[in-house]
């Protein structure tokens, strides 16, 4: 059984057909590198995958339950995660941060404490702990936000370039978080362009191409 299978799915932009996929099978334990030129339309099936996006969709089930289209994002999230490429952090502090989601969830403080210290511990991110979210540097945001989304555990994650415009080192640092996240509890989808990505064990290439998904 397919982790997320989507299926007719078609997203036009006014007269301009961006892409019309047959079927799109998303399992677990796989990672899957989406490339495709500037403007093939990247982000925007990572946010139709993750309901932030209208498109026309025959149907999609999420281990094996059928989703209503507009219902994506209400009953997917948080077991699917959408990363943005530059990812917003609210201005509290990193820890505020990386708590969020377990707080909406509801929470206690004390039972949040441990698991935001070891998702901080995992991104190498410990000590940015109390420093406000707008003085980090762009890789340090960027693992502040999988630490943020790696706590809700999420089946599904969808990364929208997460290296781009990053230094070496801090590329380097992201992409292997990023490969500690792709074991068999997880299915990540990543828009990338990023060669050291690019060579992410056993990962399945998909290319938008002309309208269509090779
Ligand atoms: N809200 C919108 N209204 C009209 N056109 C849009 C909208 N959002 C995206 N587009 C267009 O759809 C196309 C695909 O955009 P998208 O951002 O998904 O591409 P991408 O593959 O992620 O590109 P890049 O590699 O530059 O990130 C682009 O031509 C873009 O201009
Ligand atoms: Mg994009």
């Amino acid at each position: 059984m397919s982790l997320m299978l989507v299926r007719g799915l078609r997203k036009s932009f006014g007269e301009r057909l961006l892409f019309d996929v047959a079927e799109l099978a998303l399992q677990s334990g796989s990672s899957y590198l989406l490339t495709g030129g500037n403007g093939s339309g990247k982000t925007t099936m990572l946010r139709i995958l993750a309901g932030l996006e209208t498109a026309q969709i025959g149907s999609v089930s999420f281990e094996g339950v059928t989703i209503p289209a507009g219902e994506i994002c209400t009953q997917l999230s948080p077991r699917v995660v959408y990363l943005h490429q530059h990812p917003y952090l609210f201005s509290s502090s990193v820890a505020a941060n990386v708590a969020y989601g377990l707080k909406a969830a509801g929470m206690a403080h004390a039972k949040r404490e441990a698991l935001v210290r070891e998702a901080m511990t995992w991104a190498g991110v410990n000590h940015l702990a109390h420093i406000a979210p707008h003085k980090l540097s762009g890789g340090e945001k960027q693992r502040v936000a999988l630490a943020r989304a790696r706590i809700l555990n999420p089946k599904m994650l969808l990364l929208d370039e997460p290296t781009a415009n990053l230094d070496e080192e801090a590329r380097r640092q992201v992409a292997g978080l990023i490969r500690q996240m792709c074991d068999n509890n997880h299915c990540v989808v990543i828009a990338t362009h990023d060669p050291e990505l690019m060579t992410l064990k056993d990962a399945v290439q998909l290319r938008l191409e002309n309208a269509a998904l090779r």
